[in-house]
């Protein structure tokens, strides 16, 4: 791997642990404003202390996070659907490579949507994605995106889309977490982090979900509205961090998240 490229992954995983606890705020690329989402600045600037990136779209990261601030950004570059649309598969690339340098962004991302009528373009921007990342050592997350299909995430499903992924030629692959998951993990030759989805009935069921997907060898979280839609954001960002980086149990972050969200 070139020098540049993992000096921009090192940046994402923490070189210590080898994992990372990214935020995903891009929510807004095909749902507008969301819950808890409406003023992106108010809801990202508390939580970037206890980040390790964030993900997010370029006109988010220009608008409302500080250029001073020094955390490292995982840029999504495609898009194009939205959720009253007639599909949300039907992505195409919204960002080139060039404004993703002028950004000084750590990596590119983009969803694959395996399994619909958009497969094959998803895919294939995929590889174009790769390529010129690879020409500027930009590394490329791949998204195994089900659209409103949450049914599908099971092992069988998502290990295929992750594995596409990584021949195609993703440096990591975001996915979601299952029963089976490491099955998911040993049929990937790439690092796979985890989604949270959409928000579970309890926080303990989050750290749960954490705490399970790093026992079976993701390498990392790359969560959304499980932490920005919690009564409190902060104390959800910090115990998922406690889990994915300090290996804390579910129920010594369950404690950690309880005695700050009374703070
Ligand atoms: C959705 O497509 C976005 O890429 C989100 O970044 C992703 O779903 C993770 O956020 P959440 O944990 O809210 O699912």
């Amino acid at each position: 791997m070139q020098w540049g490229l993992k000096n921009r992954l090192s940046r994402i995983f923490n070189p210590e642990t080898g994992r990372t606890v990214m935020l995903a705020v891009d929510h807004g690329y095909f749902l507008g404003p969301t819950r808890k989402l409406e003023d992106p600045r108010a809801t990202i600037s508390p939580l970037l202390p206890y980040a390790d990136a964030l993900m997010v779209t370029r006109g988010v990261l220009r608008n409302c996070v500080d250029p001073e601030g020094a955390i490292p950004t995982v840029l999504r570059v495609s898009g194009g659907a939205s959720i009253i649309g007639p599909s949300l598969a039907a992505e195409g690339l919204t960002t080139s490579v060039e404004d993703a340098i002028r950004l000084n962004v750590s990596a590119i991302t983009m969803s694959i949507f395996v399994g619909t009528e958009h497969e094959r373009e998803t895919l294939l921007n995929l590889a174009k994605l790769v390529d010129e990342g690879e020409r500027y050592g930009l590394p490329v997350l791949a998204v195994t995106a089900v659209g409103k299909k949450l049914e599908k995430r099971d092992a069988r499903f998502l290990s295929l889309c992750c594995r596409i992924a990584a021949e195609i030629g993703a440096h990591y692959v975001k996915t979601y977490y299952c029963e089976d998951f490491e099955k998911v993990v040993d049929s990937c030759p790439v690092p796979l982090v985890i989604a949270g989805g959409p928000q579970l009935d309890t926080f303990k069921d989050t750290l749960q979900l954490a705490h399970d997907a790093i026992a079976k060898g993701a390498r990392g979280v790359d969560m959304g509205r499980n932490i920005w839609q919690s009564d409190h954001p902060v104390a959800a960002l910090r115990a998922v961090r406690g889990v994915v980086q300090e290996n804390m149990k579910v129920n010594e972050a369950f404690e950690l998240y309880e005695s700050l969200s009374k703070g």
